[in-house]
């Protein structure tokens, strides 16, 4: 098996991610909304920052951390948390793994490189995830992820999808 590197994703990396995804939408039906322009579902004006997990040239999976929008659940919520800390918040997003390399710990590795890099410029991570993304639910809550509310995931013509918010762990403080 070839070691797996997570690394910020370049230009270069679009095409190959974009084939992930088709493959993941096909398996997991995410994105709900479809994949018809996946390079356009990558790649948006509020995005800080994207992780690649590449396997020697192949890209295995992604990540990304993107300013929050206005319609952003996650990050609403979170702003009227009792617990809300007052930092700036970013939302991790366009999180996938190849499924051919579930299971290794990819996706971990992705969302901890969001984390650091969100740690790293005083971020607070907030995310939404469908109901139905039980694998990726399971990996938030295992990383320390708290729920802090339920929205809908709204979609196509009028559709919506059940979904949960959750807000990262602070980082971990050391002497
Ligand atoms: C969520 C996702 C990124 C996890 O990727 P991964 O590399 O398999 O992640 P990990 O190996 O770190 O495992 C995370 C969890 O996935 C589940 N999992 C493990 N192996 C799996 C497999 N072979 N098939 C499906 N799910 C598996 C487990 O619940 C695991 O948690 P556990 O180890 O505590 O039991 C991946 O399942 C995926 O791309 N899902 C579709 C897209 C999606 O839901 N994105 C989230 C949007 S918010």
């Amino acid at each position: 098996m070839t070691a797996v590197t997570v690394r910020p994703r370049n230009e270069a990396d679009l095409p190959a991610a974009a084939e992930v995804l088709v493959r993941v939408h096909d398996e997991d039906g995410y994105p709900v909304e479809g994949v018809d322009d996946p390079r356009a579902w990558l790649v948006s004006d509020a995005l800080l920052i994207a992780f690649v997990a590449t396997s020697g040239t192949n890209v295995v999976g992604h990540v990304g951390v993107s300013r929050p929008g206005p319609g952003d659940d996650a990050a609403a919520l979170w702003a009227n948390h009792p617990e809300h800390d007052g930092n700036a918040v970013a939302v991790l997003g366009r999180l996938f793994v190849d499924p051919r390399t579930r299971g290794e710990q990819v996706g971990e590795r992705l969302v901890r490189a969001a984390m650091n890099h969100a740690g790293e410029h005083d971020l607070r991570l907030v995310l939404d995830v469908m109901t139905k993304d039980r694998a990726a639910i399971r990996l938030y809550e295992r990383l320390g992820w708290t729920r802090v509310g339920e929205a809908q995931h709204h979609f196509g013509a009028g559709e919506s999808i059940p979904a949960l918010c959750f807000v990262a762990p602070l980082p971990a403080v050391t002497t």
